[in-house]
C-alpha cells in the first residue's frame, strides 16, 4: 500500500507532491513500481480526492477524503482491501528510491507484529526517530514532538513499514492526533517491540523539498547509470547524463556528456549518442550516431548519422543508413533507406522512398490553416534545394524537382518538375545605374 494522499506544503507546489517527477517517472509511480517489482499484489494506493495520474493501470484506488495524517491515510487504504488478511507493505509516496530487495527483507522480518525500515543520518531533520532502550526498539517520536536535539543524528524512520491487517485495525482507529500538528501518526502504532529492518539512506531518502527532489534524481540517474555501465555502456561526465528507469541500452552504446535519455527510449548495440541530445521514446537502431539534437516518440534506423542540430518528433520514422543534417525537422514522416536530408529541411507527414536526396532549404507546406495533408516522394528523386512542396501532393520515383520550385501538382516518375520564375539578365544594367 502506497500513501500518496498527503499535501505539497514544502514543496511550495499547487500539484500533489506525489505527482513531481525524477527521469520522468512520479514518485509514486516509482514507489507502486518498486512495490510490484518486490513481488506485491494487489496494491492500493492511497490518493487525495482529485485522484492521481497512476501508470500502473492495475493498482487499487483508495481515497482518504482530508489529509488528516499517516495513520488515517493507512487505515483508508485497509479498509479498501476488503476481506484480505495478513502482512501488509505500508509505503510513503514520497519515498521513490526505496528497493524491491528492502521491502523483501522487510516483508521477512521476524515475527508477523509491525516492522519498520530504518535507517542511520548524520542528521535526523524532519525524519522520526526511533527510540531504542538496552538496544530495543521502544517507539518512533516524530520531529515536532522531540524533546531533544536532532543535529547530532541517530536512527531514523524510512517510512516503510510491514503491519498484519486486520490485526492493527483498532490499534490504528485508537490513534489520536498529535497536538503539536492535529495529523494522526502512522508511528504513533510503534510501540515497544517492533522489528526493525536496516537500509540505506539512498535507498528510503523521503522527498519534502525542491532540493530533496533534486538530490533523489541525482541518486536514481546515479543508480542507473551504474547498471547500464555493468552492461556494457559507456558514459563520457556521466554525472551530466540522465537516464529514464524504463530506457535500454545494448552494449558497446555510447553516450556523451550532457545527454538525457527518458521514455521508453531503447537504443541498439554500437550507437553513439551525444554530446547533448535529448532522447524520449526515442527507438536508435545500432551503430547510429546522433549528436546533439532531439528525438521524441520517433525512430531512427541501423547506422543512421543524425545531427548535430536534428529534430525528430512525433513519429518520425527514419530507415536504415539515412543521413539528417543540421537544423531539419521532421515530424510524422517515414524515410526509407538510405535518404539524404542533409541541411536546413522541413519533412511534415511526408512519405519518402529509399535513396531520395532532399535539397538544403526544401521543405513540405503540409498544413493549409486548417488540416494537415501528406506528401509522398518516391524513391531515387532529387528534390532540388529551396523547393517548396505544397500538400497533398507526391513526386514519382526518379523524378526530380528543380531547385526554388513551388511545386503544387505532382510530378512524374523520371520527369523534372519545374515550378518558378524564369531568370532574366537585364544588360548593362548595373553600369546605368551607377
Ligand atoms: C513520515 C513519518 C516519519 C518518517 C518519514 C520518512 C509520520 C507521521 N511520519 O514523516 O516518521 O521518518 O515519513 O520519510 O508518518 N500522507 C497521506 N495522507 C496524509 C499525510 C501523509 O497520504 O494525511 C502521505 C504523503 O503523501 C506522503 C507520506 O504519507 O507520501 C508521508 O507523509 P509526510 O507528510 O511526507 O510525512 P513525513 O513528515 O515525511
Ligand atoms: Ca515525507
Amino acid at each position: 500500500m502506497v500513501l500518496a494522499a498527503g499535501g505539497s506544503r514544502r514543496l511550495r507546489s499547487s500539484r500533489s507532491k506525489v505527482a513531481h517527477e525524477i527521469l520522468g517517472r512520479s514518485l509514486v509511480d516509482w514507489v507502486v513500481a518498486s512495490a510490484r517489482a518486490a513481488g506485491a499484489d494487489p496494491v492500493v494506493v492511497v490518493c487525495p480526492p482529485g485522484g492521481l495520474r497512476l501508470a500502473d493501470a492495475k493498482a487499487v484506488i483508495a481515497t482518504q477524503e482530508e489529509p488528516a495524517g499517516t495513520a488515517d491515510a493507512a487505515l483508508a487504504g485497509l479498509e479498501a482491501l476488503g476481506d484480505y488478511a495478513g502482512p501488509v507493505l505500508i509505503l510513503n509516496g514520497d519515498t521513490p528510491l526505496v528497493t524491491p530487495g528492502l521491502l523483501q527483507r522487510l516483508a521477512a522480518a521476524p515475527g508477523e507484529g509491525p516492522a519498520v525500515a530504518a535507517m542511520a543520518v548524520p542528521d535526523l531533520g524532519a525524519y522520526g526517530r526511533i527510540v531504542r532502550e538496552a538496544g530495543r526498539p521502544q517507539g518512533i517520536v516524530e520531529a515536532r514532538d522531540d524533546p531533544l536535539p536532532r543535529e547530532g543524528g541517530g536512527e531514523a524512520n524510512g517510512g516503510v513499514y510491514r503491519l498484519s491487517w486486520p490485526a492493527c485495525r483498532e490499534e490504528l482507529r485508537a490513534i489520536t492526533p498529535s497536538a503539536a500538528s492535529g495529523e494522526a501518526y502512522l508511528t504513533s502504532l510503534f510501540q515497544a517491540g517492533f522489528a526493525v529492518v536496516s537500509g540505506e539512506a539512498a535507498e528510503l531518502a523521503g522527498v519534502n523539498s525542491r532540493t530533496e527532489l533534486a538530490a533523489a534524481e541525482e541518486e536514481a540517474a546515479a543508480r542507473i547509470r551504474a547498471g547500464w555501465m555493468e552492461r556494457g555502456v559507456t558514459f563520457r561526465l556521466p554525472a551530466t547524463t540522465l537516464v529514464g528507469p524504463d530506457v535500454t541500452l545494448a552494449p558497446d552504446v555510447e553516450v556523451g556528456p550532457g545527454c538525457t535519455l527518458l521514455g521508453a527510449t531503447a537504443v541498439g548495440e554500437g550507437a553513439l549518442i551525444g554530446p547533448g541530445t535529448d532522447l524520449v521514446d526515442a527507438r536508435v537502431g545500432s551503430r547510429a550516431r546522433v549528436a546533439r539534437s532531439t528525438v521524441e516518440h520517433s525512430v531512427v534506423g541501423e547506422e543512421c548519422v543524425v545531427g548535430p542540430y536534428a529534430r525528430l518528433r512525433q513519429g518520425a520514422d527514419v530507415g536504415a543508413g539515412c543521413r539528417v543534417g543540421n537544423f531539419v525537422e521532421i515530424k510524422a514522416s517515414r524515410l526509407g533507406a538510405g535518404v539524404k536530408v542533409a541541411h536546413l529541411a522541413y519533412l511534415g507527414d511526408a512519405e519518402v522512398g529509399e535513396r531520395a536526396n532532399w535539397g538544403a532549404g526544401a521543405i513540405t507546406c503540409n498544413y493549409d490553416g486548417k488540416s494537415k495533408h501528406r506528401t509522398s516522394i518516391g524513391e531515387d528523386s532529387f528534390i532540388g534545394s529551396d523547393a517548396i512542396l505544397v500538400a497533398p501532393v507526391a513526386v514519382g520515383a526518379g523524378a526530380y524537382v528543380a531547385a526554388g520550385s513551388v511545386i503544387t501538382r505532382d510530378v512524374p516518375a523520371g520527369d523534372l518538375g519545374v515550378g518558378r520564375g524564369r531568370q532574366r539578365n537585364v544588360p548593362g544594367w548595373a553600369r546605368r545605374r551607377r
